[in-house]
């Protein structure tokens, strides 16, 4: 983890957030090559999702909603986790998590009670003493009463920063899909099943941010709100999860053995939701959370319908009834996509003496690095990423050597490299190199971005 953290600073992937005034702890910004990971990660989801498809739409909303809407999803009341002290070092942790790192690492068997962050806060203070949980930092086992801490992320709106004017910032982008329901249904005459997609930043004032980007408090996420006629909710949620499966393995190239599929047990679901599992990605710190898959029902629907006393209902004119769809979500985290794309990328090539990113061209940054190679002939090189920059993002490039030219491309995982020489490129051919294969060939300048799109795919 510590070589990908340093590859991603050093590259120009991921900084530490207001470096220059000391840094705030767990918070990264990216830089222009993590910024075009991401992007190329969010457009390849919105292209097979949204594009690709006739049943879903993209919506955008407001960060700040109605505080009401948050009270109205459970969010205000329910949304907490629950927050413990090492009495020693006073190091804060999450209770929840001080438990399931110990039942994943030992023989330790989890008590009837546990429920996860569910755990009733009396019964959980109860466990960390029966189980001889320990502090991680400091490896003593006295841990302060638990105090369950709301994520939502409070801001004041307006002029005066009492209650009244209290507001959050969203910490999913879920229930946007959910409040402008009934507009969409009647603006874009969908008939179930359809789904509302929408990609942006949540919030959550996380208690322990943490593993680089994997956990931070400010995040983006990708999510759909697939709506159904009940009974269709399972049949659904199989298909979800082909296809988030498929987006994972074919789209953004990650193995296939570095992901699993897991249940969330019944005590443990979030209070929306009937059914739940987790795609995982396999992390050099162990497994964590990429997207969670929930069957969310009519909940959230019938709590704002209550809530605001408008009518959310479908019609269903085919059969002639009105009903609250179920929804099945596909909610993925776009930063720990990208982080999971560089973990499965990083690639230690001893034989060559080199590290590189095996990234999927399809996701990587930087398409195409077009290299003179020697400075004077820099006005040709100009040329042809004129040409090629048309249709890819490229960079150039003709400060120092080849060879350390070639070796900063492989690191930040550009999968292919022009190199131009007088020679050749009197005779109109520049040298095309294969990041992976290091092998080389003579392209004509006519053909080349056909031969880069063709090898793109
Ligand atoms: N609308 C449902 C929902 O928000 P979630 O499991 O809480 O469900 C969905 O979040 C995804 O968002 C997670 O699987 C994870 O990838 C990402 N996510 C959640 N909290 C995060 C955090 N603090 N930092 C980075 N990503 C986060």
């Amino acid at each position: 983890m510590k070589d990908i953290v340093n590859l991603s600073q050093n590259r120009g992937f991921v900084y530490q957030w207001s470096e220059i005034y000391g840094w705030l702890a767990n918070s990264w910004d990216y830089g222009p090559y993590g910024s075009l990971l991401k992007e190329n990660i969010k457009n390849l989801w919105l292209k097979e999702f949204v594009q690709k498809r006739t049943d879903n739409m993209l919506i955008d909303c407001s960060l700040i909603m109605n505080p009401k809407v948050w009270e109205a999803s459970g969010h205000v009341g329910g949304f907490a986790d629950p927050l413990t002290d090492c009495r020693e070092c006073n190091t804060r942790h999450r209770a929840d998590k001080l438990v399931d790192n110990l039942l994943e690492t030992t023989d330790a068997v989890a008590p009837a009670n546990y429920a996860g962050d569910k755990t009733d806060s009396a019964e959980l203070d109860q466990i960390l003493v029966d189980l001889k949980v320990e502090c991680p930092s400091c490896k003593k086992s006295s841990f302060t009463p638990i105090k369950k801490f709301n994520l939502m992320l409070k801001t004041f709106l307006g002029v005066t920063d009492d209650s009244a004017s209290q507001a959050y910032l969203r910490p999913e982008t879920a229930q946007g899909q959910f409040v402008d329901f009934a507009n969409v249904a009647r603006s874009s005459r969908r008939k179930l099943p359809f789904g509302i997609a929408q990609v942006g930043k949540s919030f959550r004032n996380e208690i322990t941010p943490g593993n680089f980007i994997f956990r931070t408090r400010e995040f983006e996420q990708m999510e759909i709100e697939y709506f159904v006629t009940p009974g269709e909710d399972d049949a659904a949620f199989a298909h979800w999860k082909a296809e988030s499966l498929r987006f994972f393995t074919d789209i953004v190239g990650l193995k296939e053995e570095n992901l699993r599929f897991s249940p969330i047990q019944k005590e443990e679901l979030p209070h929306y939701s009937k059914e739940a599992w987790d795609y995982d990605y396999k992390y050099p710190f162990g497994w964590g959370e990429i997207e969670t898959l929930a069957n969310r029902t009519d909940y959230d629907l019938s709590a704002h319908m209550e809530a605001s006393k408008q009518n959310l209902s479908y019609f269903d004119a085919v059969n002639n009834k009105k009903f609250l769809p179920y929804v099945i979500e596909p909610a993925m985290g776009l930063g720990r996509i990208v982080l999971a794309a560089l973990c499965d990328a990083y690639t230690v090539d001893e034989e060559n003496n080199r590290t590189y990113l095996k990234l999927d061209p399809k996701v990587a940054p930087i398409k195409v690095w077009v290299l003179p190679v020697v400075k004077k002939i820099g006005h040709l090189a100009k040329e042809v990423y004129a040409q090629l920059s048309e249709d890819f993002v490229c960079e150039y490039d003709e400060v120092s050597t080849i060879g350390k030219r070639y070796a900063r491309m492989d690191e930040i995982g550009v999968p292919f490299c022009i190199s131009i020489d007088s020679t050749n490129y009197d005779e109109g051919n520049v040298t095309v190199r294969f990041r992976d294969s290091m092998k080389q060939e003579v392209v004509a300048l006519t053909e080349l971005n056909d031969f880069i799109r063709k090898h793109l795919k």
